[in-house]
């Protein structure tokens, strides 16, 4: 009887390898993770319905549980059924994270068993023409926040001409509450490998590098193993996959710093600089690391390109609503009671996804608002849930999806103390090239600080207007988003909450 316990740094965290050395079974196989986070250490069991589960697990319930599959499992308090029919898994779309939970991260069997590298095959067999046309035609926009059209990038990296070019794969994941990415790393490190593999050839990039935050050592550890189990097996190299044409790569450890998530200030960093954000034009795709053509994307982008090649662009759009095509694997996280990643087709509703799979706050108190799309992403309240998560159906209520995360907060978390947190969080992480960003953040965080002081409401709407503008100067003035967006969460929480600023009604909409 095969068992299955996550090897994920999340579910190690709770305690996966205490109840993998309780079970001490031989038959225990170490896969990556459903994503169903609240219900880690998560144990599955074959039986001939299909995989039944049991969590979350503590060694100390591991005897019960042994002796509850001698008998009738479903007896166990911790019994959860076959886990493909739990509602939060059954009604999600995993295209991205089909494997998640099911195949053990660095076994290139199961990755061929459950349709890996179809998508490389095809690539070889049909071109890199065609390859990047399927790309264009799938609607695949990139998921690192700016949701820029994939395919746009790489007709124009390859057709520019050059010695040589590269591959940059954006893995610094710095956005709060989000995961997917480090989940892929960990859990499926050939996906993005085989995406990557796919680019370079497209393309005519010989390197790449995967720049991984340095709090990921676990997803760092894997990726290099897995890229010595590639190249081994003929998928990078001087010939990969048979095509005929070169590409390698390897996995650089970020420098910690929230900046060299932005791409530019990334290729500073991987070129050994201090991450300062270039100004642009000209564009990475034309002048990138070291001063050549770059296509420089995120995880979840480049790992979406090996399933849009095997199963075709239509496949891919047919998902998704208006020019949100495909699936986004959105992040559940903050003050909710099931924490965890949904994948599923653009266009469900907020609501849905905070209060249907999210089963609301953890505390049991109201909701408040969710932040969407990490520190720079607006504050939602619950009267505009029913949004679809779409990019722009988000922009029209001043929000953005970014990379996906959502961070929940129940009715006690206080609204002038995360608008101050943004600024604060700004005026820390600004390279410094800009004046608007470096400068108006700190006066931020200072006109919040006289606001929550002022004695009396004519001050504080004072101080409100002042805030105002400087927001619209750092969101019309500054060179990137991290100046530019820093607004959003503090125009949003004095707009819908007035009342936590000591306002009676909100300057922010004047
Ligand atoms: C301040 C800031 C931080 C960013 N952090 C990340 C990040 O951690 N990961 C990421 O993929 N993109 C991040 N981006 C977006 C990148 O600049 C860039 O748009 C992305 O890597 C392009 O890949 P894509 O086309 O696949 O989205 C950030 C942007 C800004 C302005
Ligand atoms: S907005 Fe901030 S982080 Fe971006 S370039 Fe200007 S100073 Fe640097």
């Amino acid at each position: 009887m095969s068992l299955y316990l996550p090897c994920d740094s999340l579910a190690r965290a709770v305690g996966a390898d205490e109840v993998a050395l309780a079970l001490a079974s031989p038959d225990l196989q170490r896969t990556s993770s459903r994503g169903l986070y609240w219900l880690e250490p998560l144990l599955e069991v074959d039986t001939p319905q299909g995989r039944i589960g049991f969590g979350p697990l503590t060694a100390a319930d591991v005897p019960s549980v042994l002796d509850a599959l001698q008998g009738e499992p479903s007896a166990h308090p911790l019994a959860l059924g076959l886990v493909e029919e739990l509602p939060y898994l059954k009604t999600q779309q995993r295209l991205l994270f089909a494997r998640a939970g099911i195949t053990r991260p660095l076994s290139l069997d199961d990755y061929r068993a459950h349709g890996g590298f179809e998508g490389l095959n095809r690539a070889v067999t049909i071109g890199g023409d065609e390859t990047a046309t399927a790309v264009f035609d799938s609607g695949l926009r990139g998921r690192g926040g700016a949701a820029f059209p994939a395919g746009i990038k790489w007709r124009t990296v390859r057709a520019t001409q050059a010695a040589q070019k590269y591959i940059v794969c954006n893995a610094d994941e710095g956005d709060s509450g989000t995961f997917a990415d480090r989940m892929l790393m960990e859990g499926d490190p050939f996906l993005l490998i085989e995406g990557m593999a796919i680019a370079g050839i497209t393309v005519g990039a010989s390197y790449g590098y995967i720049y991984v935050r340095s709090e990921y050592p676990q997803a760092v550890a894997t990726l290099r193993e897995a890229l010595d189990i590639a190249r081994a097996n003929g998928y990078l190299g001087a010939n990969v996959g048979g095509s005929g044409l070169a590409f390698d790569m390897e996995v650089r450890v970020g420098a910690g710093a929230y900046i060299c998530g932005e791409e530019t200030a990334l290729l500073d960093s991987l070129e050994g600089k201090r991450g300062i954000v270039r100004a642009k034009p000209p564009i990475p795709a034309l002048k990138g690391l070291f001063g050549l053509p770059t296509l420089v994307h995120n995880v979840l982008t480049l790992a979406s390109v090996p399933l849009i090649l095997a199963k075709g662009a239509q496949f891919y759009r047919d998902y998704g609503m208006g020019r949100s095509l495909g699936t986004m694997p959105f992040q559940l996280a903050g003050n909710i009671r099931h924490g965890g990643l949904v994948e599923r087709a653009f266009g469900l509703t907020l609501r849905e996804l905070v209060e249907g799979y999210g089963g609301g706050t953890a505390s049991g108190r109201p909701l408040k608002a969710a932040q969407v799309g990490g520190p720079l992403g607006a504050w939602v309240p619950p009267a505009d849930f029913d949004t679809p998560l779409d990019y722009e159906a988000f922009a029209g209520i001043g929000a953005m999806l970014g990379h996906g995360g959502v961070v929940v907060a129940d009715d006690s978390l206080d609204m002038a103390h995360m608008a101050r947190f943004a600024l604060q969080f700004c005026a820390e992480e600004s390279c410094g090239k800009c004046t608007p960003c470096r400068i108006g953040s700190t006066r931020g965080v200072e006109v919040i600080d006289r606001m929550l002081a002022a004695p009396d409401q004519s001050g504080r709407d004072e101080q409100a207007i002042i805030l105002k503008d400087l927001c619209d100067t750092m969101q019309y003035g500054s060179l990137c988003a991290l100046g530019g967006m820093a607004p959003f969460p503090v125009v949003s929480a004095l707009k819908h909450f007035p009342a936590d600023f000591g306002l009676q009604s909100s300057e922010a909409d004047q």
